[in-house]
């Protein structure tokens, strides 16, 4: 792992929104696996800002996002999608088709899961995957277990996570739903690479564990160790708990 220890959240921000310049500039068709949170709000801010003063065309771009609410239609307020087009999507010139989304109505979710499974297989693979992580060190909805789904799942968030997503429902958490579809761990690690962002205090326990822990399935994001190809960029005071620096 390349660890990116940076000032402050705007300098991850402007580091990320860098990369992911550099990556469509080399690669016009690429293929990014997104995020949600309060994380790369900055960058997607950064990235509509791109945009617009002409450094980047996402015409030919591709996106996944990692997760969604079970249960919420893709206009709800509180959905991912709306998140994602609040931020991101509204602003860029992405092509509508190529902007992928796991639906949170589906009613067979088994199924829901296999068909996201494939459409990232027929776009021919993640190329960057961006991912923020939780408190408890999940990523996606992986949630800290004794063992892991691979592949896209039915996921049941755990109570910290639906208190940490309650700002989408209007500070309710009884309103966030208990089920999400999630990108499995396996789902992301076949990404070619993969940029992990943490920035805040709120972050360096999980930070600490997950780069320099043993890997295992109680702290998802340790799994990241087994890529051959991942950055983390953090702040400083993410990054307050590593020993090695
Ligand atoms: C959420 C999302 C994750 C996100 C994480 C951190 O529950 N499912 O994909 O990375 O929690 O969120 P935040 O950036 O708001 O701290």
């Amino acid at each position: 792992m390349r660890v990116r220890v940076l000032t402050d959240e705007k300098a991850v921000a402007r580091a990320v929104a860098r990369r992911v310049e550099a990556a469509i500039r080399e690669r016009p068709a690429t293929v990014l696996g997104l995020p949600t949170g309060r994380t790369p709000v900055r960058l997607y801010r950064l990235l509509r800002e791109a945009h617009l003063a002409g450094r980047i065309d996402f015409s030919r771009v591709s996106t996944f996002n990692l997760d969604e609410f079970y249960g919420l239609p893709a206009d709800h307020p509180g959905s991912y999608r709306t998140f994602m087009e609040t931020h991101l999507f509204a602003h860029v010139n992405l092509s509508r088709r190529r902007i992928h989304f796991l639906d949170g109505t589906a009613k067979d979710a088994d199924a829901e899961c296999r068909r996201y499974e494939r459409a990232i297989v027929k776009a021919g693979g993640i190329d960057l995957m961006l991912l923020g992580i939780g408190a408890n060190g999940h990523i996606g909805f992986n949630e800290p277990a004794a063992s892991l789904s691979a592949d896209t799942h039915l996921a049941r968030l755990e109570p910290g996570t639906r208190r940490s997503n309650a700002t989408l429902f209007g500070g309710r958490v009884q309103a966030v739903p208990r089920e999400a579809l999630s990108m499995g761990v396996g789902t992301i690690l076949r990404s070619r690479a993969i940029a992990l962002i943490a920035t805040g205090e709120g972050k360096a326990d999980a930070i600490a564990q997950a780069l320099e822990g043993p890997v295992t399935t109680r702290m998802p994001a340790s799994l990241l160790q087994l890529h051959p190809d991942v950055e983390v960029y953090l702040d400083r005071a993410a990054a307050s708990r590593l020993t090695a620096r």
